[in-house]
């Protein structure tokens, strides 16, 4: 699958969200090096800190089905005018398994970005880091 094909699978995650309180749907696709795919849509909850945010939805998906370690490219949709940034918490998850994941931003125009995790996430804190003090 292409970069362009992975991105119009984010987009199409957007209807499967459920966002009764934001309104705002995100939606995510996540290529593995085999060439395996692991969609996520943001799923919120009624108590709103429980909100899954679709960027891990898919990374839950991946690890779950014993892809841990070989992550090449994240695509992220939404429908805004600007680009779907990952949220802190998303950044912060993806760099514990892959910091050299390759991230693309879509907006609502089907416009994207191309960044390297690394850049979202400059000096990130990951399973190296708790070695360190040893
Ligand atoms: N959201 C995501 O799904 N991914 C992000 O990285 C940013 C935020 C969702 C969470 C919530 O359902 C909605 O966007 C508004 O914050």
């Amino acid at each position: 699958m292409d970069r362009d094909e992975l991105v119009r699978l984010a987009f199409s995650m957007l209807e499967r969200a459920y966002v009764p309180y934001s309104g705002f749907p995100v939606g995510a696709a996540l290529l593995c090096r085999d060439g395996s795919v692991f969609t996520g849509c943001n799923v919120e909850n009624a108590a709103y800190g429980s909100t899954l945010c679709a960027e891990r939805v898919a990374l839950v998906k991946a690890v779950s089905e014993g892809h841990r370690d070989d992550w090449s490219v994240l695509a992220v949709a939404g429908k805004s005018a600007d680009y779907c940034w990952p949220c802190g918490a998303c950044r912060q998850m993806l760099y514990e398994f892959c910091p050299e994941l390759t991230v693309l931003v879509a907006r609502g125009d089907g416009a994207y970005l191309t960044l390297p995790l690394a850049e979202l996430l400059p000096h990130g804190f990951g399973p190296a880091s708790l070695s360190q003090g040893e």
